[in-house]
């Protein structure tokens, strides 16, 4: 199978912090794969998600989607990859239209196909009716349903999404993994970062469990649920992480000391 992620040795340390957010993570995804990145909060997902999508610069390691490397080859690497992040984020005073034609024109999206994709997304999201009004005033999970039609419009070989599923109603929740089931069965592959183990569990083909900026262990989904006496993953999980939540009072000092929220 080809790859689609190849991510090695990859460490990240924020400015002003003397301990890595993420240590020599190494994951490849494959295509076909539907892979979620499951930890406890604070444990590194949303930093090495942001690293793939070379949001954030890393300290060492490297990236490569498609087999471009994310340093050497910026602009192939990214043209193949989606992105949803967890903030959805988006320019407010844009209509829902605007920001889709927008992403269109970063990546290079033909008129017939952007009009296409746009009518399918926009519609089993429920959404038509509202895509000319100023997505400023769309509910949370309005604007994270937009995010996830923007990072689909180029049809990416990689689609990584950031806890996608917090906030939306079951009806869309339903709607998003039945689409990152269809990408993947295209031969393209969605990584996507969870807390939520039912979730995974239900959905994915292969995990990769990462806590305190470690990758526990990567593996498929009947691997690693047989290696456990009771085959579920929820004891798995427990057993690696110690079912541990890392993102006290003392982590947002941290975060709060080093600019972030500035
Ligand atoms: N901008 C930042 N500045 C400093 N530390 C950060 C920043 N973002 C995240 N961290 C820290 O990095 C670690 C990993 O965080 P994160 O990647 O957000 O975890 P997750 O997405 O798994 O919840 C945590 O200890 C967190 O406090
Ligand atoms: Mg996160």
């Amino acid at each position: 199978m080809d790859d689609i992620l190849t991510i090695t040795n990859l460490s990240k340390k924020y400015k002003g912090n003397d301990k890595y957010a993420v240590q020599d993570l190494c994951l490849e995804v494959k295509a076909g794969e539907l892979v979620a990145f499951l930890g406890p909060n604070g444990a590194g997902k949303s930093t090495t998600i942001k690293c793939i999508t070379g949001a954030l610069p890393y300290s060492a390691g490297n990236i490569s989607i498609c087999g471009f490397d994310l340093h050497d080859n910026p602009i192939s690497a990214k043209k193949n990859m989606g992105y949803v992040p967890d903030n959805h984020f988006l320019y407010e005073t844009m209509t829902a239209n605007e920001y889709i034609n927008f992403m269109a024109d970063i990546y290079g999206v033909g008129l017939n196909d952007r009009k296409q994709r746009a009518e399918k997304y926009l519609s089993l999201f429920e959404l038509t009716d509202v895509a000319n009004k100023q997505v400023g005033g769309y509910s949370h999970g309005m604007k994270q349903k937009i995010c996830i039609i923007g990072a689909l419009i180029h049809e990416p070989k990689l689609w990584i999404l950031d806890e996608p599923l917090t906030g939306l109603d079951p009806k869309s929740a339903y709607n998003l993994k039945m689409l990152m089931k269809e990408h993947c069965k295209q031969g393209n592959s969605v990584l996507f970062s969870s807390h939520i183990i039912e979730v995974v569990e239900k959905l994915c083909d292969k995990v990769a469990i990462i806590d305190k900026g470690k990758l526990i262990v990567s593996g498929s989904m009947e691997e690693i649920k047989s290696s456990n006496t009771d085959n579920s993953l929820e004891e798995f999980f427990m057993s690696v992480t110690n079912g541990s939540e890392v993102d006290g009072g003392e982590k947002f000092d941290e975060r709060f000391s080093s600019g972030e929220f500035d």
